[in-house]
């Protein structure tokens, strides 16, 4: 019997109106609007959105406080609360003074909410200054603590870095320490684990355990010849489904033009990352 759906969307890389960057003409938060209007449209009903991080592109204060009304915009209109994590684009202090209004400071943000049974754990995988992600000590030691209780229907960890390898793509999109996660999750309650990051939907498992990463919302990618990367005017989200078994993940994607805008060598930005 199914327990609940949620929507799992990812990488919306959001400034505040009229900043200049390599995406602003992709009007990014138009596409988040796009994507909470849409599951509104199609009656999908879900208990939760978890967003996986990179919200911003760079954000600053102001930034986050814009994000936070896109996402306070789309928790109204499901009428269903927003958890969201943060990806290697993204910065602890603004997003902690300008989205959560509170002091800033560089702590980690992750949290445990329980919605209908079913409990959701937000990790924080993103470095300060680094383009790779781990889960610090203080996590892993948290998240065996917090998993000793298992929650009635399933457990679902959400967190930017994936742990499961990509065609085309570097080993340093990895989570750089998913074995000491996994050592964490396995035998435990966790059904699902959902990431972003690599902008490309991967569906896999690892310790046995059913692994996504969602395409984003910003833009999909895709390894090209020669060692390229390249980027394309894309959005979906995927609804993923709880059931007594496990998880089942279902992606769409909103109408556009999907053309390439961008492309670059992986091996400059493996360089350039350093
Ligand atoms: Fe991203
Ligand atoms: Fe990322």
């Amino acid at each position: 019997m199914e327990k609940l759906k949620f929507i799992h969307l990812t990488d919306t890389h959001m400034n505040a109106p009229h900043t200049e960057n390599m995406f602003s003409k992709l009007n990014l938060a138009e596409k988040v609007k796009s994507v909470f209007a849409h599951i509104h449209d199609s009656k999908v009903s879900p208990a939760f959105v978890v967003i996986t991080g990179d919200l911003s592109h760079e954000g600053n204060v102001q930034d986050y406080a814009y994000i936070r009304t896109i996402v306070d915009e789309g928790s109204a209109l499901l009428n269903v609360p927003v958890y969201v994590v943060l990806g290697n684009h993204d910065h602890r202090a603004p997003f902690r003074e300008g989205f959560l209004q509170e002091e800033a400071s560089e702590q980690p943000y992750f949290y445990s909410h329980t919605i209908q049974g079913v409990r959701l754990i937000g990790l924080n995988s993103q470095i300060k200054g680094h383009h790779h992600g781990e889960i610090d000590t203080e996590q892993l030691a948290w998240l065996e603590e917090t998993l000793r209780t298992p929650a009635e229907n399933g457990t679902i960890v959400a967190l930017h870095h994936p742990l499961l390898n990509i065609n085309g793509m570097p080993a340093d999109h990895l989570l750089a320490n998913r074995e000491q996660l996994g050592a964490v999750l396995e035998g435990t309650d966790v059904i699902g684990v959902v990431a972003g990051h690599v902008h490309t939907n991967n569906v896999g498992t690892y310790k046995g355990i059913c692994n996504v990463a969602a395409t984003g919302t910003a833009f999909g990618g895709e390894a090209a010849e020669d060692n390229q990367f390249k980027m394309v005017d894309f959005c979906g989200y995927n609804i993923i489904s709880v059931f007594e078994e496990g998880i089942t993940v279902q992606s769409v994607t909103l109408p556009g033009m999907q053309e390439e805008f961008f492309r670059f060598s992986l091996e400059a930005a493996a360089a350039h990352n350093e």
